[in-house]
């Protein structure tokens, strides 16, 4: 069974506050980028795993979608989607993305934020997301920078000049990173850029755009404090589509 971290009271707690779970997906930062690589959701069938509080899910129906599925571990997020939900064309479910059979050629779009590296059987999940979708069907995703999940602990080091690095510890050495993440011990399956890319393509998918996200200037502009973001890639973000 996965860390369920999310179920964790002080973590839950501190992961409530954040804007994005606050104002929903117009307080993530990379959702512009994400909704670029959406198509027009009217009449398609939706897959959100890790989906949380249901934020997309209820995006995806408002926008025009058929039929939205939202999967996560945490029975707390799980709650908090249904209790922020009242729409009948949305199912949520709790499931392990390690051990997830999903069905097939099912799905018109599969979305995934934030939630990738938190899997070990990655290569796993991304046959079991390939062979959901329908032929032509795409999946757009994001997961914390390879950059991100690679920290010397305790991540941030701020030089004698004020200026803040992040240094990098054994980039290529791929596996669970343990980090003090707003509980202690959380665990981050850590891979390489070409590792996710590398295997989208395996499994059949044609990636068709990698994003290494950071803060637009307009958005250090409103929040100064997120040029630190500047040092390094926050997330990955890809576009790929079921030949
Ligand atoms: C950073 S949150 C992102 C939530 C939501 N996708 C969003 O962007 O607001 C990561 C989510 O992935 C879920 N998660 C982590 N590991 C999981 C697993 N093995 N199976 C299913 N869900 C998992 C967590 O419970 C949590 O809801």
């Amino acid at each position: 069974m996965a860390q369920n971290i999310y179920d964790n009271d002080d973590f839950f707690a501190k992961y409530s506050t954040f804007r994005r779970q606050v104002e929903g997906l117009d307080g993530a930062p990379e959702w512009a980028s994400l909704r670029a690589m959406l198509p027009d959701m009217r009449g398609l069938r939706v897959l959100d795993l890790g989906c949380g509080f249901g934020w997309f899910c209820r995006w995806a129906r408002d926008a025009g979608a058929v039929s939205a599925v939202g999967i996560d571990l945490s029975e707390r997020m799980l709650a908090r989607a249904a209790e922020m939900t009242g729409d009948d064309g949305i199912t949520y479910l709790r499931g392990d993305l390690e051990t997830v059979d999903l069905p097939e050629s099912t799905f018109d779009v599969v979305y995934s934020s934030l939630a990738f590296h938190y899997v070990v059987a990655f290569e796993r999940l991304v046959r079991e997301i390939w062979r959901s979708l329908s032929p032509g069907g795409g999946l757009v995703c994001s997961a914390e920078h390879p950059l991100y999940t690679a920290p010397s602990r305790p991540g941030w080091i701020t030089d004698e000049d004020g200026r803040k690095t992040w240094p990098v510890d054994s980039y290529l050495k791929e596996g669970p990173r343990t980090t003090d993440w707003l509980a202690p011990g959380v665990v981050k399956q850590h891979r390489t850029l070409g590792t996710y890319v590398n295997t989208l393509v395996g499994c059949g998918f044609v990636v068709e755009h990698v994003e290494e996200w950071g803060p637009t200037e307009e958005q250090v502009a409103e929040i100064p404090d997120m040029a630190e973001e500047w040092e390094r890639p926050t997330f990955v973000l890809v576009g790929a589509r079921r030949r």
